[in-house]
C-alpha cells in the first residue's frame, strides 16, 4: 500500500461520505430497490434513478440536496465480468441537487472530500480531472479549488456526457481520476485519463444534469441546473486499501475467500483461469443475493432472466473450479454477514434468498449434466476448428436453458466457436413468434385511447369498500372499439368511465365487479370492471336499452351476492397466507393470487410439495380464525407506519405513501395483517368454512393452493358426498362401510388374479411337459412343437430354456402362443448341434410367420415373430413340422 494513503474500510468510506454530505445540508436517502420505479429502466443503474422526477421538475425537494449509497446493477456486458475491473452489482455513493446547490459547490465539496485529511486525504498530485469538451467553467473551478492545471483534460461526448437512458435527464460531466503510478501505464506518450490502460482510475463522476432528452433526440433544458454525482464504492475502497483491482477491496476479497475455501484454490490476481472463475462467482453471487432480496425471481424474461443468467454462470464457474455440489448459498451467507447491516432486505428475506438459490441451482445442475452431455457429443463430432452449428446452440438455449455465453465458454475451452448467424436467426424466429402472439392480444390496440383519457380525466373515485351502489354518478367517457365516443346505442359493447363508482376494478388478484348502470332511459349490464391507465375504472358491458352519452348521470349498482362471495374469498386468502407462513416458514411469500366469487387461488414461494399433514394444519389454522369470528379492521396509514406495524407487503411490490392495512382484529399482533387495496368480509365468521381443493406446483419455486369458502365450500362438500353416495350405491353398501367394502373388493380381485395366473402358468407348463415328453427324434436332434396359450414372447424363451434343460445338447423347438391380448407369438430355437444337423430357426420363422399375419426372423439358433391371426396358429405349427420333416 502507498505510504501516503490511509487505509479505510468500505464501511468507513460509505458512512463518511454520507455524513459529509449531510453536513452540507443534503438529506440522506436509503438506496432504492434494484427494481426501479421507472418503466424505461430494467434495473437500478445509478444513484440518480430514484430522483428522476426531481430532475424533471415533477417533484420539489425542500432540502438543499440528497445523498445516498445506491445498489446498482449494470449487465450490458456480462461477458466482460471476470476481468479485474467489471462488476455487475456495485454500490454507488452519490450526492444530488435540483437547484439547491451549484456546480461550484459540487466541485468544491468533491475536492474537499477527496483531499481533506479527515476524509479520504488523497494527495492532490495523484488526482486528475476531465471535463466535457468546451466546459471552461469546470476547468476554472477545479483550479480554483486547488487542482493542478496540467492535470485537467478535455474529453468528448463518449466519456464526458452522461445519460441514464436513451431519453430523460442528461448532461455534461467531469470526472476525477486517481493516478496509480507510471508502472501501471501503457508507456504511450499520450497516456492520460481516459486511456484504456490501468494507470488512471476514474472513481467519481460529477454530472451537471441540465437537459431532458426527448424521443426525437431534441434536448430542452430541465427546469433547474442539477447536480448528480456518483462514486464507485468498490473502486474507491480498492484505492484506499492500496489495491489495484475492484475485487481486492475488503468486501469482494472476502467473497473471493469463500471460493478459495470451497475450491481449495488460491486467488492470485491473474487475468484468467481459476482467478477469473473466482471473480465471476464473487460478483455474480452478490448480484444474485441482492436481486432476490429485492423481489426479483428467476424467470425467462426481463430482470428474472438476468438473475437466472448470473446465477447459472456462477454455478458453471463453480464446476470449472471443481467445487462439488451446490455451493451458492454459502456465498449468500457471506454477503449477508458483510452487507446485511446496511441492506436489511438481505437479512429479512434470508430464508427466501437461500431457498430460491438452492432450488434454482439444483435444477440447473441437473440441466447442466444433460446439456453438457449433449454439447460434448456435438463437439466430439466437430472437426477441429469448425464452428458449432447455431441450431445446436439454440436448442441448448431453448430446451436446456443454456445461456449462449455459457455455450460459448464451453466451446472456447474446447477450441471452437459458435456459428452465430444461424443462432441469431433461430432467436429472431422465436422473437417473431412471440411478437405475433402478443399482437393477438386484442387489448393492445386499446392502449392509446386510455393513455389519452388518463391525461384528460382524474382518477375514478372508488366508493365500493362499504357501498354497493352509488346514485347519480356521471359518465365521463365511453370507449367503443378502442375509440373514445360521445354516445353508444343499445346492443353495443362499451367501456364506461364514471366519476365515482362502487365497482371494484380487477387488481391485486381480485376480479372486477359485475352489475348494472342505469338511469335516464339507459342501461348497461356490466360484465367486468378493469383498471386502466391513470386509475380510471372501465365498466365493461353491453348497452341494453336506450342510449348512453357522456355527461349523463347513472346509478351504479354492483351484484351484491357475487361481491359478498368475493369479499369472503379475499379475506380467506389473507388467512391462508398467514397460516402458510406459520406452518411452512417465513420464506413463504405471495407470488400471485386470484380471488373470484367461486374460488381463490394463491401462489407462493416454496420448494416442495406440501404433505397431507401440512395441508391439514393450514386448513385447521384458517378455520380456527374463521370460528374465532374476528372483525376485519381496515386502517389507512403511511407506508412506514404500516411496515412498522408488521403488515405483510407483497414482495417486490411498489406502494404509494399512503396504504390500506387490513387486519383480523384490533390487537397489536393479529393473526393476519396485510397491505391490501381489495374488498374484504366484515368478520372472519362470514367465511363460514374454508376447504383446500388442490395443491400443486407452478413453475420452478412456487406452489399453488386452490380453496373454496362459505357457499363454495358447502357446494364442494356436497359434491363430494354425492360422489360417495354414487360409489356406495355401485358397490352395494352404505357410505360409512365404503372403506371396508373397497378393501374386500380389492382382496377378491387379487385372489382372482392369482388364480388366473396359476391356471395359465400351470396350464402352459403342463402342456410343455407333455410336449417335451412327446419330443420327436429327428436326424441328429430331438424336436418339440407346442402351443402354450396365454404366455408372452418372453415366457416362450423361458419355455425354450426348460426344453433345453430337459432334452440336453441336441434339441430344437417351435413354440407358439396366443397371448391374453389376442396377439400371436412364435419362437423357434435350436442348440448348436441341432443347427449343425440342419435345423435353422430363422428360416422356420420366416416361413411360418406370414401364416399368422406377421413377420420375423433371426439367427439359426433363435428366432421370434409376432402376428395377429390367432386362428392360424395351429396351421403355422403344422407348417413348421412339415418344413422340418417331422
Ligand atoms: N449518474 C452518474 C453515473 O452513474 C453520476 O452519478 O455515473
Amino acid at each position: 500500500m502507498s505510504a501516503d494513503i490511509k487505509y479505510l474500510t468500505t464501511a468507513q468510506i460509505r458512512e463518511d461520505f454520507l455524513e459529509f454530505f449531510q453536513s452540507k445540508g443534503c438529506k440522506r436517502y436509503p438506496s432504492s430497490s434494484l427494481i426501479p420505479d421507472d418503466p424505461s429502466l430494467l434495473l437500478a443503474n445509478a444513484g440518480m434513478n430514484q430522483f428522476k422526477e426531481y430532475y424533471q421538475g415533477l417533484k420539489t425537494m425542500h432540502e438543499v440536496g440528497a445523498c445516498s449509497c445506491q445498489k446498482c446493477l449494470r449487465t450490458n456486458d456480462i461477458d466482460n465480468i471476470g476481468d479485474s475491473r467489471h462488476l455487475s452489482f456495485f454500490e454507488m455513493l452519490g450526492n444530488f441537487a435540483f437547484g439547491g446547490f451549484s456546480k461550484e459547490q459540487a466541485i468544491a465539496a468533491a475536492i474537499e472530500f477527496c483531499t481533506a485529511p479527515e476524509h479520504l486525504g488523497l494527495p492532490m498530485d495523484r488526482l486528475y480531472f476531465t471535463v466535457f469538451t468546451d466546459d471552461d467553467e469546470s476547468i476554472e473551478l477545479w483550479q480554483k479549488y486547488g487542482a493542478d492545471g496540467t492535470h485537467i483534460n478535455r474529453l468528448g461526448e463518449e466519456d464526458n456526457f452522461w445519460a441514464a437512458g436513451p431519453t430523460g435527464p442528461c448532461g455534461p460531466c467531469s470526472e476525477i481520476y486517481f493516478d496509480q503510478g507510471e508502472e501501471f501505464g501503457c508507456g504511450s506518450p499520450d497516456c492520460a485519463p481516459g486511456c484504456d490502460c490501468d494507470r488512471y482510475l476514474e472513481f467519481w463522476n460529477l454530472v451537471f444534469t441540465q437537459y431532458d432528452r426527448q424521443e426525437d433526440g431534441s434536448m430542452p433544458d430541465l427546469p433547474h441546473k442539477n447536480i448528480d454525482t456518483g462514486m464507485g464504492l468498490e473502486r474507491i475502497a480498492a484505492i484506499m486499501q492500496g489495491q489495484h483491482s475492484n475485487y481486492e477491496g475488503d468486501v469482494l476479497r472476502s467473497l473471493l475467500a469463500v471460493g478459495e475455501k470451497l475450491s481449495g484454490k488460491t486467488y492470485g490476481g491473474t487475468a484468467g483461469g481459476a482467478d477469473r472463475s473466482l471473480r465471476i462467482i464473487a460478483d455474480h453471487s452478490r448480484a444474485v443475493t441482492f436481486m432476490i432480496g429485492d423481489g426479483i425471481l428467476p424467470s425467462n424474461e426481463g430482470r428474472g432472466y438476468i438473475l437466472r443468467r448470473l446465477l447459472r454462470r456462477a454455478v458453471y464457474h463453480g464446476r470449472l473450479l471443481g467445487i462439488d455440489g451446490a455451493f451458492l448459498t454459502k456465498y449468500a451467507a457471506e454477503v449477508r454477514s458483510i452487507m446485511g447491516d446496511v441492506y436489511p432486505a438481505l437479512v429479512d428475506n434470508a430464508a427466501l434468498i437461500d431457498g430460491i438459490i438452492a432450488a434454482e441451482e439444483e435444477r440447473f445442475n441437473a440441466t447442466l449434466d444433460k446439456g453438457e452431455a449433449l454439447l460434448d457429443a456435438e463437439l466430439k463430432k466437430l472437426e477441429e476448428g469448425k464452428d458449432l452449428p447455431g441450431e445446436v446452440a439454440f436448442t441448448l438455449h431453448d430446451t436446456y436453458g443454456f445461456p449462449i455465453d455459457l455455450t460459448r465458454e464451453i466451446c472456447e475451452v474446447r477450441g471452437h466457436k459458435i456459428a452465430m448467424d444461424a443462432f441469431d436467426a433461430a432467436m429472431a424466429d422465436q422473437r417473431e413468434r412471440a411478437r405475433a402472439a402478443a399482437n393477438r392480444d386484442a387489448w393492445g390496440k386499446f392502449n392509446n385511447v386510455w393513455t389519452a383519457l388518463s391525461d384528460e380525466l382524474v382518477a375514478t373515485e372508488f366508493c365500493g369498500y362499504d357501498a354497493d351502489q352509488v346514485q347519480g354518478a356521471t359518465v365521463l367517457a365511453i370507449v367503443l372499439e378502442g375509440e373514445s365516443v360521445a354516445q353508444a346505442q343499445a346492443g353495443q359493447t362499451v367501456e364506461v368511465v364514471l366519476d365515482r363508482t362502487p365497482f371494484y376494478a380487477e387488481m391485486g388478484g381480485q376480479v372486477g365487479d359485475t352489475g348494472f348502470l342505469g338511469g335516464n332511459g339507459a342501461g348497461v349490464r356490466v360484465t367486468d370492471t378493469k383498471h386502466r391507465e391513470g386509475d380510471l375504472y372501465a365498466h365493461v358491458g353491453e348497452v341494453q336499452e336506450g342510449a348512453l352519452y357522456v355527461g349523463q348521470t347513472v346509478d351504479a349498482v354492483i351484484d351484491h351476492g357475487r361481491r359478498e362471495l368475493i369479499r369472503r374469498n379475499h379475506t380467506a386468502t389473507h388467512l391462508l397466507d398467514a397460516a402458510l407462513k406459520l406452518v411452512l416458514g417465513e420464506h413463504v411469500s405471495q407470488a400471485g393470487s386470484m380471488v373470484s366469487a367461486e374460488r381463490l387461488r394463491f401462489d407462493f414461494t416454496h420448494f416442495e410439495a406440501l404433505t397431507k399433514e401440512e395441508l391439514e394444519r393450514i386448513e385447521g389454522l384458517v378455520n380456527a380464525e374463521v370460528f374465532a369470528a374476528e372483525p376485519i379492521v381496515t386502517k389507512v396509514m403511511g407506508i412506514e407506519e404500516a411496515k412498522a406495524s408488521g403488515a405483510v407487503a407483497l414482495f417486490g411490490e411498489k406502494y404509494g405513501d399512503v396504504v390500506r392495512v387490513v387486519s383480523t382484529g384490533d390487537s397489536s399482533e393479529p393473526f393476519s395483517r396485510e397491505l391490501c387495496g381489495g374488498t374484504h368480509a366484515r368478520n372472519t365468521a362470514e367465511i363460514g368454512m374454508f376447504k383446500i381443493v388442490s395443491e400443486g406446483s407452478v413453475g420452478a419455486n412456487a406452489r399453488r393452493i386452490e380453496a373454496v369458502t362459505s357457499a363454495g365450500a358447502i357446494a364442494y362438500v356436497d359434491e363430494r358426498l354425492a360422489l360417495l353416495d354414487t360409489v356406495a350405491a355401485g358397490l352395494k353398501c352404505r357410505p360409512a362401510d365404503l372403506a371396508l367394502r373397497v378393501e374386500q373388493v380389492q382382496r377378491e380381485a387379487r385372489d382372482v388374479q392369482k388364480k388366473l395366473q396359476a391356471a395359465l402358468a400351470g396350464g402352459s407348463s403342463n402342456k410343455l411337459a407333455d410336449a417335451v415328453a412327446g419330443a420327436m427324434d429327428m436326424d441328429g436332434y430331438k424336436f418339440v412343437a407346442a402351443r402354450l396359450d396365454g404366455v408372452s414372447g418372453k415366457e416362450l424363451r423361458n419355455a425354450w430354456d426348460t426344453v433345453r434343460d430337459k432334452l440336453g445338447m441336441a434339441c430344437a423347438c417351435v413354440l407358439a402362443s396366443v397371448g391374453e391380448d389376442g396377439k400371436v407369438a412364435l419362437l423357434a430355437a435350436g442348440t448348436d448341434p441341432a443347427v449343425e444337423a440342419g435345423f435353422a430357426a430363422g428360416d422356420v420363422i420366416r416361413q411360418i410367420a406370414p401364416l399368422v399375419g406377421g413377420r420375423g426372423g433371426g439367427r439359426p439358433t433363435m428366432a421370434q415373430a409376432g402376428g395377429r391371426d390367432a386362428a392360424a396358429v395351429d396351421d403355422a405349427l403344422n407348417k413348421a413340422k412339415e418344413l422340418l420333416g417331422a
